[in-house]
């Protein structure tokens, strides 16, 4: 089949909803996902506060060089509902209360992105319309949290989500996509913190690791993710991020994430992660196999025409060679 055909018939709002039956009878922790790395910092714009998660250095130079700023701090363009569409299902969410509002909860990433109520409510209605569609929200990180606030959240979330919710289960390989669908459920939240532990409908941090890179330069990220050991029944964030240092930025001071970590990334890694596949891990791995792919993030999921999610998505077909139903597909 030629590119273009594919391209044409692969269709991002609701690709595991078309994926050939065989791989939707597969471990959901065994499947390619593409996600967003840093998912809200669309949200972040000059009006923007610094939040608690930044550097202290950056409150004096905020007001002195806010565009440079925005420009190393924000990792994604597209919207959340932008961002479903081009077939992204996890989201990295990092979170922080405001110190003058009692109620609320925001998206941060150094500064305050948005509130996060429009944003999950998109993400609510993503799943109405689009059956079959399982969506990931990664908790990862929590600034100025109380246990009350965690609290707080929890019960917006259930309040929110309900019975859409995976709860989390011993064996994760009992769920796939037809499991779930047949059981109405699309929406699995990643809580990182223990204060809301005993909270079965949330699945905790080891259920899903998400090992930092901590890489600048394309051939350390590129080392990492060859060498990244996954363990074997549970999923897998794989980042596919470079991490500026303040040096690497102040060397960079007039470009932008975007060019100097983003672009990179999309032409010397995608190519090689396009070599990885899905699959159960195994313990037998020799110099050239690599752990297989579960969650795939990167910053700037939007660019070249949604490649990344498309290459992502792309990976699963290979499960099918791996199959007695190759057949079938
Ligand atoms: C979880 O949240 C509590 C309350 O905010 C905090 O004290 C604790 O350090 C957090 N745990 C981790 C692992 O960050």
């Amino acid at each position: 089949m030629g590119e273009d055909t594919k391209a044409q018939k692969l269709r991002l709002d609701r690709w595991m909803s078309d994926l050939p039956a065989p791989i939707k009878d597969m471990p959901l922790i065994f499947l390619a996902i593409p996600g967003s790395h840093d998912s809200m910092t669309y949200g972040i714009t000059r009006s923007s506060a610094v939040a608690p998660d930044a550097e202290p250095i950056l409150n004096r130079l905020y007001p002195l060089f806010r565009g440079t700023i925005l420009r190393w701090t924000i990792t994604q363009a597209s919207d959340t509902w932008h961002q479903l569409l081009i077939g992204i299902r996890y989201f990295d969410l990092r979170l922080a209360t405001k110190a003058d509002e009692e109620n609320s909860f925001y998206f941060t990433h150094g500064l305050y992105g948005e509130e996060i109520t429009k944003a999950l409510a998109q993400i609510k209605q993503f799943v109405d319309t689009h059956p079959g569609e399982v969506v990931i929200l990664d908790c990862q990180h929590f600034y100025d949290f109380t246990r009350q606030d965690h609290h707080r959240l929890r019960g917006y979330l259930l309040d929110l989500f309900g019975p859409r919710l995976v709860p989390r289960q011993i064996d994760l390989e009992a769920i796939t996509l037809n499991s779930l669908n047949r059981l109405k459920m699309q929406i699995i939240v990643v809580y990182r913190n223990e204060t809301v532990s005993s909270t079965g409908e949330f699945w905790q941090p080891q259920m899903m690791p998400s090992p930092w890179p901590q890489q600048d330069g394309i051939s350390g990220l590129l080392s990492y993710l060859r060498n990244v050991e996954r363990p074997p029944s549970t999923g897998f964030v794989h980042q596919a991020v470079l991490t500026p240092t303040p040096t690497f930025i102040v060397l960079r001071w007039i470009s932008s994430l975007r060019e100097k970590c983003a672009v990179p990334v999309l032409r010397d890694v995608l190519p090689e992660l396009a070599q990885f596949s899905p699959g159960r891990p195994t313990s037998k791995r020799n110099s050239v196999s690599r752990s297989p792919v579960n969650v795939v993030i990167a910053d700037f999921v939007d660019m070249n025409d949604a490649i990344f999610p498309r290459t992502i998505i792309d990976l699963n077909m290979k499960l099918l060679r791996h199959t007695e139903y190759s057949s079938s597909g």
